[in-house]
């Protein structure tokens, strides 16, 4: 049976445009305490935005050990002035792995994942 999962694109297959999302997000934050995770798909090389090929969407999941994974944000983005930077304010109660998820209509769904600890 195909998976999900399947689809998803490794970085190792990225070509000149740029689609793996990367995450900023600080390495240890305080439990409950907002910090900001910056998702920016393009950073050095900036991804086209026309109607015929832009990012379409970026989610951005959290998985804390012994947990299921939940969603955190879903930013559903416009071709022409969108640009595919996006900003959300996180709280976590313990260390987790944030799972960031991009679209690309042209080049399919990319991610990436950073581990943020809970002190
Ligand atoms: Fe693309």
């Amino acid at each position: 049976m195909a998976r999900f999962g399947d689809v998803i694109i490794a970085a190792e297959h990225e070509g000149k445009e740029k689609h793996v999302p990367q995450i900023k997000a600080p390495e240890k934050v305080a439990a409950g305490e907002a910090f900001h995770v910056q998702i920016i798909v393009g950073e050095e090389v900036h991804h086209p935005n026309t109607i015929e090929h832009h990012i379409k969407w970026i989610q951005l999941f959290a998985k804390s050990e012994g947990d299921v994974v939940k969603h955190v944000a879903t930013f559903d983005l416009g071709p022409t002035y969108a640009d595919p930077r996006v900003t959300v304010s996180v709280m976590l109660e313990q260390s987790a792995t944030l799972y960031a998820l991009e679209y690309c209509n042209i080049h399919g769904v990319w991610d990436n994942s950073v581990d943020v600890a809970v002190e």
